[in-house]
This record gives structure tokens, sequence and C-alpha cells, in this order.
């Protein structure tokens, strides 16, 4: 295994699935070369992109699995231009030295605009009358339509979406409450509450904004649904475990409720091609949506300069803050005349010790060290004086414990 210790050709990055065009400014400033395919790749087209690429950018449908980590180790990180990364094998990115980044906030803002516009849609019944019309049915009576001015939002899970749309439901007039497991600094008038109850009982519009876990599944159900005032309205943009659908729709038919809007949903189709089926859609008073709360063009470009700047971010400092399977480490820039040794290592006894040595028999004095672990994995960082010992980052990366290392100008020397 022979170490370079010089830059070679800057990182090519291959980008799948129409990645928004703004991250192209970002990569191609940083000197990266970039190749696009408008959609997901799978099978042997898959494999002979990845071959060609040190890091690759997907959405949503590209799958990379174990086989394509053991396939192409030369890959040094991955972006996922989205939220969810369960499309990739995080276990085996890990293993192999992978950074795998995403990009879990960018779409906020248009998950909390969407909640508020369905507020004001359900207190004005706009759906149903707009439905009616469109059957020729003309009806301007005012029977159960409100302003959502002076009425109270409860929200559920006090996080970036629930406390934009805190903000955003305030400036419109609203009293906001919420409950959250975690104490939160409540924005602008906004009150918290101790109890999922206390809002239940409280609000004239609930909207959940809480993540799926053990805690929040069927968080809604029947017996919440009871505590709501008779003719309250439910947004559910969060994800469709939490909701008891079947209760839902009961109370929405007999008119407990006074409508819900639902985004996410128990079971979702996988593709446009296959059929949704659920008992809200027999409910005239549901504004149901698939799963668009954060599909907005707006969302796609900040996503798509989020990810791209962490992946400069990690070729050009090391910098893995957000990473979301090597251990997290946020780096100041380097100083000139320096070099930065950037070490992911099987988290056993010993490491650091062996490299110190390594250096300090070198005369190699160590000017900053930077360190985190997972369970399995540990990211070490080392800022040192330039040194011309062409053996000693060999050495440094034939250590049996190393994973990867690569010096900021570098490349991987050992997959
Ligand atoms: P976040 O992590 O910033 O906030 C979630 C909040 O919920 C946290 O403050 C947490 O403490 C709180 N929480 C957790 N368990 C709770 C419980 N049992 N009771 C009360 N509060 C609890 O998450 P963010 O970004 O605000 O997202 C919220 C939800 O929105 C997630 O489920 C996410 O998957 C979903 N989402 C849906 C989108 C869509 O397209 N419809 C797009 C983006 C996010």
């Amino acid at each position: 295994m022979s170490a370079l210790r010089e830059s070679p050709a800057p990182p090519r990055v291959l980008l799948l699935e129409s990645i928004h065009p703004a991250a192209d400014g970002v990569l191609s400033e940083a000197g990266f070369a970039i190749e696009r395919a408008s959609g997901a790749l799978c099978g042997p087209a898959l494999d002979d992109a990845l071959a060609r690429a040190t890091m690759v950018g997907i959405r949503s449908k590209s799958e990379l699995r174990a086989v394509h980590f053991e396939r192409h180790p030369q890959l040094i990180a991955v972006g996922c231009f989205c939220i969810g990364t369960n499309q990739v094998d995080l276990a085996q990115a890990e293993a192999g030295g992978c950074a795998v980044f995403n990009s879990p906030f960018s779409n906020t803002r248009s998950v909390a605009e969407m909640t508020v516009a369905e507020a004001i849609c359900l207190c004005r019944r706009l759906f149903e009358k707009s439905t009616q019309l469109h059957a020729g049915r003309w009806d301007k009576s005012a029977t159960h339509s409100h302003e959502i001015r002076g009425r109270t939002l409860g929200i559920i899970g006090y996080g970036h979406i629930g406390s934009q749309v805190s903000v955003l439901a305030e400036s419109l007039g609203m009293r906001v409450i919420f409950h959250d497991v975690v104490r939160k600094l409540p924005l602008g008038n906004a009150q918290s509450r101790p109890t999922l109850e206390a809002v239940l009982r409280e609000c004239d519009c609930l909207t959940l904004h809480v993540p799926e876990t053990p805690s929040t599944i069927a968080m809604i159900g029947a017996r919440e649904i009871a505590m709501m005032k008779v003719g309250a309205i439910l947004i559910n943009n969060a994800r469709g475990s939490i909701v008891d659908v079947d209760a839902l729709a009961t109370a929405l038919r007999e008119g407990r409720l006074g409508g819900a809007a639902l985004d996410v949903f128990p079971v979702e189709p996988d593709s446009s091609s296959e059929t949704f089926t659920s008992p809200l859609q027999a409910c005239p008073t549901a504004i149901l949506t698939p799963h668009i709360g954060g599909s907005t063009q707006e969302a796609q470009e900040l996503i798509a300069l989020e990810v791209a700047e962490k992946l400069v971010q990690f070729w050009q400092h090391g910098s893995t803050e957000t990473c979301v399977n090597l251990p997290q480490v946020d780096l100041p820039v380097l100083r000139a005349g320096q070099l930065r040794i950037l070490h992911v290592h099987r988290n056993v006894p010993g490491v650091l010790g062996t490299m110190h040595t390594l250096l300090a028999s070198a005369g190699i004095n160590i000017n900053a060290e930077y360190l985190q672990s997972n369970p399995a994995t540990s990211y070490v960082i080392l800022d040192v004086e330039q040194f011309s010992d062409p053996t000693l980052l060999d050495g440094l990366a034939a250590m049996p414990q190393t994973i990867r290392m690569r010096t900021t100008a570098g490349i991987a020397l050992t997959q």
C-alpha cells in the first residue's frame, strides 16, 4: 500500500435523480468534476457509473446497498439530497469509512406553510365547497365557516417544523399552545402545556409535528379524539403511524371533528403506479395529500446547497458535522503549512497511542487533535507540520485498525 500525499484529481461526483442544479455551482467552485444522470440507476448501469466516482449524490430512489460499497471502495462520501437515508446501507458505509450526509431540515418551511394553509382551508371548509362546486352545487352558506384569527392552535412537537408553524400561525392572529417532551423556548406569545391531554382539550385546531418513535405511534386514537372539542380540526403532516385513521374517519363521519388534513398515512404507495386506499377517502371534510409537505422547488434548492456544501466541507477539511454514520467532528480550517491527517479506524484501544508514537519517533509535533467515536468506529484528525518522510503516512495507513485514511489534500489511502 503506498501513501499518497499529493492531491490527486479533484473528486468526481456522480449526481443521480435530477438533483437541483444549485448543487453544481457549489461543487464545481470547489473543483469537483460532476457527472449527472436524470433518473435513478440500478444494476450494471449503477455499478458502471459508481466505478467512475469518488462521491455520489442520490435522492430517495437510488439504492446503495452493501455490495455497492464492497465493489466501489474508492467512494469516500454519499450525499443523500433528501431527508431519509433508508436507501443507503449505513452500516456497510461506516464499515468502509464512507461518510453519508443528508438534509434533514431544508424543507421545514415548506411543511410549516402547508400546515397553516390547511388550517385556513379546513376552518373555511374550502375543499368541501370546491368539490361541491365542481359537481355543480352552489352553496354560499357560512355554516361551519370560521376565521382562524383568535382560534387556538395546538402543536404537538415543538421542533424545527412545529416552532415555524407557531410563528406563522401567530402572525395570522392565532393563539398558540404546544406540548413537547423536551423543554422548549416558546416563540412569541406561544405557551407550553405539560401534557398532550391539556393541548387536546384546549385547542380548536391540532397539528402534529413529532417523529415516529414508540411514544408517538398511535398517539392520536379514539380516546384522544374524544378529548378534543366538538368540531375541532386535526392536521397530520408528520408520520402516518401517529394517527389511528379508522378512529379519525369515524369522528369525521359523525361530525365529532370538523375536518382533518393528512399528508402521511400508515401505508403509502411506493410509486404513482400503485393505488392509494384509505378509510378517509369517504370523508368529504378530509384533505388528503400524497406526502408532499416538503416537496417544493425552494426546499429542493436548499437541500442541494446544504448537501453539496457538506460534501465540500468533508473533502476540503474533513468535517463530518451532521454525518449520519461516521462520528461527527466539526473542524476549523487548516493553517497554511500544515498537513491534516484524517484517520478512520476501528474503535479499539491503543490506536491513538500507536499513531502518537509513530509521529513522535519521526520528530513530528501534533499541533491539534480531534477525536470522536461511535461504538464501532473512531475518527481522529491530526494537524501536523508538513513533513517529507514518505514512509510515515504509509505506517499510519498500514495500522491493522485503519479503515480509511487520507490527508486533506489527498485521497483515501486504504480501503
Ligand atoms: P424535529 O426533530 O425538529 O422536532 C420533533 C419534536 O418532537 C422535537 O422537539 C421532539 O422533542 C418532539 N417530540 C418527540 N416525541 C414527542 C412526544 N411523544 N410528544 C411530544 N413531543 C415529542 O422534527 P421536525 O423536523 O420538526 O419534523 C417533525 C415531523 O415532520 C417528523 O415526523 C418528520 O418526519 C415529519 N416531516 C414530514 C414531511 C412531509 O413531507 N410531510 C417533511 C419533513 C418532515
